[in-house]
């Protein structure tokens, strides 16, 4: 565990991970995925845990995947650690509520099409940069988002890559609820308190039943989008939109 993901007991059965990496607008370096998978993991094994929520500190969800990590991306660099996380949130059998102020940039907002639920503050942004920064979408983002924003939403989402508020993101699927800003992790809190008041199994097994149709294809899309994503990462397009991000 690193201390740029914090996770601790808020409430009896409720587990909340906390992406905390202030200095970089909590952008996830790999120790920040390898704290992600090893939190979702132990609060998977833990019988006591009902329901987790997965929220960003100072005000801010997360900045996406550190851009100093993306650059130096080397040839044939293997699989990466972002993968890991995304199959371990994407598969996680426990109920997920995800907590979102300020930015919530890339992964920060593909992870959300992941979690059972996810309440945002008013003012939240969102964005999914990756055609600009020269790479693909991640995440299944290339499959959940035309399934449940629609296909004109998606390309205009993915392809022009803009950053858009929360009345945005609920209308494409993204959210469960948009709240006052500041509000987002207390209503995550209570959904979290009630879902662990319910009966852990029946949970557990509704929302297997609820993932069931569409589980084999977010783990191809998995798959083929980190394929070319890991590709794209030592393309030239990419290299230059990091290049360009690291000299502002
Ligand atoms: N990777 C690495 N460093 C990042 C980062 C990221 N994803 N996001 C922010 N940072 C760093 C900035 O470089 C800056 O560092 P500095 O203080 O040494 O200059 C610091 O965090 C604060 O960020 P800053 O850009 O000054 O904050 P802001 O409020 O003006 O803007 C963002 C916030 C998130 C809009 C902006 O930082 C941004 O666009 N980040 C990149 C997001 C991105 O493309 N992520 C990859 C997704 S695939």
């Amino acid at each position: 565990m690193t201390a740029s993901i914090l996770t601790e007991t808020v409430a009896p059965g409720v587990t909340q991970i906390t992406m905390n990496r202030l200095e970089r607008k909590n952008a996830l370096d790999r120790a920040c995925y390898q704290g992600l998978v090893y939190a979702l993991a132990a609060a998977e094994a833990d019988d006591e845990v009902r329901a987790i929520v997965i929220t960003g500190a100072g005000g801010c969800f997360t900045s996406g995947n550190d851009i100093r990590d993306f650059a130096a991306a080397g040839v044939g660099a293997g699989p990466r650690v972002a993968t890991d996380f995304l199959t371990a949130i994407s598969t996680a059998p426990k109920p997920l509520v995800a907590a979102v102020e300020g930015f919530a940039v890339g992964i920060g907002t593909t992870m959300l099409l992941h979690c059972d639920f996810a309440f945002a503050g008013k003012g939240a942004s969102f964005r999914m940069p990756f055609a600009a920064l020269g790479l693909c979408p991640e995440g299944a983002s290339s499959y959940l988002l035309p399934l449940v924003g629609g296909t004109k939403r998606a390309a205009e989402l993915l392809m022009l890559a803009e950053a858009f508020g929360p009345e945005t993101a609920l209308d494409v699927g993204l959210l469960s609820g948009v709240t006052e800003e500041g509000g987002a992790l207390a209503h995550a809190l209570a959904k979290a308190r009630a879902l662990a008041a319910m009966p852990p199994q029946s949970i557990r097994l509704t929302k297997s039943l609820l993932k069931q149709a569409h589980k084999a294809g977010i783990a191809e899309a998995i798959a083929t989008e980190s394929r070319h994503f890991g590709e794209r990462l030592t393309s030239a397009e990419a290299q230059a939109a990091f290049a360009a991000f690291l000299r502002r």
